[in-house]
């Protein structure tokens, strides 16, 4: 049982400059825990409502004041001096609290920094890592994920060469996170020598750290990759493959999709990329159809199940009832999971084990706004994901949480895979 004596929040900045929220549960033991939220750009419609001022003056309209304050008013009146056995009791109270179906009243922003906060703060009560408190509430045993790091970047988080939003480097090969992440740096640096000569631009980055050079075609984006792994010294597909987040909501309008110059319906988008999984070494394909093209999704689950992991990011949203209806429908065979599109420690639990319980892939994912808290790499690890996907290797908001699964795997010795 932990009583909660206070709860109190800030506004901290993100790593694209942006307002978010950073909140501080105290408990009468005398803990104070804190944590702080991401915030994405390429969002997905069915994700909860984060709360943002809209007042023009301060940050064009993205200050956090009005979550800050419900988190110093609204929900600390209502939970502090109130005992918590567990996660799912206080996240229920937040829900209750909230009372809407998408956080729209206090804020998914203000909810899941205090949902953090409390599982933070309960930890410390235990004496255990962040890790081992979050398999003990999924019942787990802790692992350390592969990661899917960001090497090329297009779409809304560069400034749209090329539409497609990340080919991102999976070191299958690796067998520890510490080879994983060498291999990745000779990769990168490959990426960014081959690119400086094909492009003759400097290695401007994107929001998170993918190199951004004008590529002419999504082909030449994933052509590079494979280059860039060869002069690595690395066998592409064996030792490392590639990923890609194609986040094909955003350049889909008036059902079809704008991609590279030319207009696709959904059948074309399908075929355009099982070619891409033919020619290059792809493991992964996330957000390939639309949010809202299901029969695109079940079209592209015939093609590609099996050969690669049908990955659905804003199609799903980390929402149960999504990821239920994909399941049924036959439209996607692995989750990307953010946590705050659904906004609740718990509700993004009840996601992993509703993807689980189908023999789902599971993707656990930053936001392409982040910030310096870790707690990321400690919930993959502690619910034992597949996957992490947290952006590249050059911005310390990203390495905050690739340092925080070395930490584990040097210091505790938890090891990659099964
Ligand atoms: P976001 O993008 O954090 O900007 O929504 C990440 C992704 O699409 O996976
Ligand atoms: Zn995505």
């Amino acid at each position: 049982m932990s009583r909660i004596t206070a709860l109190t929040a800030i506004e901290i900045l993100d790593s694209r400059g942006r307002p978010t929220v950073k909140a501080y549960c105290s408990l009468d033991s005398g803990i104070t825990a804190e944590a702080a939220v991401p915030s994405g750009a390429s969002t997905g419609t069915a994700e909860a409502l984060e709360l943002r001022d809209g007042d023009p003056k301060r940050y064009h309209g993205l200050g956090c004041r009005k979550a800050v304050e419900n988190v110093k008013t609204t929900i600390h009146a209502a939970l502090a001096g109130r005992d918590f056995a567990n996660q799912r009791q206080l996240d229920t109270a937040l829900l209750q609290l909230d009372g809407t179906p998408n956080k729209a009243k206090l804020g998914a922003n203000a909810i899941l920094a205090v949902s953090l906060a409390f599982a933070r703060a309960q930890a410390a009560e235990a004496g255990l890592p962040l890790y081992r408190h979050f398999a003990a509430m999924s019942e787990t045993t802790p692992r350390l994920p592969m990661p899917t790091i960001n090497l090329f970047s297009g779409g809304k988080h560069a400034g749209g060469q090329v539409a497609i939003q990340d080919v991102l480097v999976v070191p299958v090969a690796a067998r520890t996170m510490d080879e994983a992440m060498n291999m990745t740096y000779n990769v990168y640096l490959a990426a960014a020598k081959l690119t400086g000569e094909k492009y003759g631009t400097r290695p401007l980055k994107a929001d998170e750290g993918g190199l951004a050079p004008p590529f002419p075609n999504v082909e030449t984006m994933l052509g590079d990759a494979v280059e860039a792994i060869g002069r690595a010294g690395y066998r592409a597909g064996s030792e490392v493959a590639l990923a890609v987040d194609v986040a094909s909501t955003h350049f889909y309008a008036g059902e079809q999709y704008h991609l590279d110059g030319q207009v696709l319906s959904s059948e074309v988008m399908v075929a355009r990329l099982m070619s891409w999984i033919e020619r290059y070494p792809i493991i992964s394909v996330e957000d390939g159809l639309a949010e809202d093209d299901w029969a695109g999704w079940q079209a592209f689950y015939q093609a590609a199940h099996g050969k690669v992991m049908v990955l659905g990011d804003d199609l799903l949203c980390t929402n149960p009832a999504r990821i239920e209806r994909a399941q049924s429908l036959k439209a996607a065979d692995s989750l990307l999971l953010k946590v705050n599109q659904i906004g609740t420690l718990t509700e993004a639990l009840l996601s992993y084990q509703t993807a689980r319980s189908a023999d789902w892939r599971v993707v656990v994912s930053a936001r392409s706004g982040e910030t310096e808290d870790s707690w990321l790499a400690d919930l993959v690890t502690g619910w034992g994901g597949d996957y992490i996907k947290v952006g590249s290797i050059m911005q310390s908001e990203r390495l905050a949480k690739y340092n925080r699964l070395l930490e584990i795997e040097a210091r505790d010795g938890i090891r990659m895979g099964a």
